[in-house]
């Protein structure tokens, strides 16, 4: 188990001025925050980093989505980060999410739902270093 993931403030909750809010909870949740930084990505950005999405039917509206406006990359510290990172985000369906996590309080949908997290420790290795150099990672 890993100590890192790799999160996304999506370009709705950055829209809606919900970061402060959103890297408050990340730092009382007890994540130490090795890398962060505010990027608008291009369409073939996003596309490339959600690939494994790409036969499925809402890759056209999750990229677009995801290239819409400013969004905040994050690498998390944490002890079994991968899950505990995925524990405060709550739900990838905002309306199935549990009380207390960020989708609860910030999504307003399944496909605008305020967070992106790794789903195992691989992918996160492979998420940090689609996004950070090794400069950017304190
Ligand atoms: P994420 O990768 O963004 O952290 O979310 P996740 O693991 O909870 O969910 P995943 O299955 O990996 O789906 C990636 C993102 O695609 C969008 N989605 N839209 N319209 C839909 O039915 C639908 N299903 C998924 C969501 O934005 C989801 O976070
Ligand atoms: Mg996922």
């Amino acid at each position: 188990m890993s100590n890192l993931t790799f999160g996304i403030i999506k370009p709705d909750a950055v829209r809606k001025g919900h970061t402060g809010k959103i890297i408050d909870k990340i730092l009382a949740d007890g994540f130490r925050i090795r890398g962060m930084k505010l990027i608008h990505q291009t369409i073939k950005n996003a596309e490339g980093f959600y690939a494994v999405h790409s036969e499925r039917p809402f890759f056209g509206e999750l990229t677009e989505f995801m290239s819409s406006g400013p969004c905040v990359v994050l690498a998390l510290e944490k002890e079994n980060a991968v899950k505990a990172w995925r524990d405060l985000m709550g739900a990838t369906n905002p309306a199935e999410a549990a009380e207390g996590t960020l989708r609860k309080e910030f999504a307003g949908s399944i496909g605008e739902n305020a967070v992106h997290g790794s789903d195992s420790d691989e992918n996160a290795a492979i998420e940090i270093a689609y996004f950070f150099s090794k400069l950017e990672l304190v």
